[in-house]
């Protein structure tokens, strides 16, 4: 790991944001890496902000990973405030926020937070008010699934 990665490693740990159980969380997420043994927990407590469900905080815990801890910290502060899909989106290199590019060995470090993310945003424990009926078609549909006798489209090549 290069000097720099760890220094911002050792700042994030000198002073990890969000560690520990919340009571009352609206959601949790739990994940393990069978490799190297670690496995994170992580807390989201949900309010509404203008009739937006946002994250209100979310906290976590760590067997003891470093770079899980760091990402944690920096993911837990992140996503605050965001909807459980704008969370949902943000790549493994956005959770890890200013830490930077993580070395290819350390990558899992911040995919297993990013998979306690999704455990504990998962859309089936997400309660989300669609905007229009689930099995309403959409564009895409339209275009992928024409009715029967009607226009069927052929796309040209350049
Ligand atoms: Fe496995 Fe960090 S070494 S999570």
């Amino acid at each position: 790991m290069n000097e720099d990665l760890q220094k911002r490693i050792q700042a994030a740990l000198a002073n990890p944001q969000n560690m520990g159980e919340m009571t009352g969380a609206d959601s949790i997420g739990t994940v393990g890496n069978a490799d190297c043994g670690e496995m994170l927990r992580l807390w989201v407590k949900f309010k509404n902000d203008n009739g937006r469900k946002v994250i209100d905080r979310a906290s976590f815990q760590s067997f003891g990973c470093e770079t899980a801890i760091a990402v944690a910290s920096l993911a837990t502060e992140l996503i605050r405030g965001k909807t459980a899909e704008e969370a949902l989106a943000l790549k493994t290199e956005e959770l890890a926020g200013e830490l930077g590019p993580l070395p290819p060995m350390k990558i899992h470090c911040a995919q297993l937070v990013e998979g306690a993310l999704r455990s504990a945003l998962a859309p089936e424990k997400v309660e989300v008010k669609p905007v229009a009926p689930v099995n309403a078609p959409t564009l895409l549909d339209s275009f992928s699934k024409p009715k029967e006798g009607g226009v069927k489209l052929t796309f040209l090549d350049d």
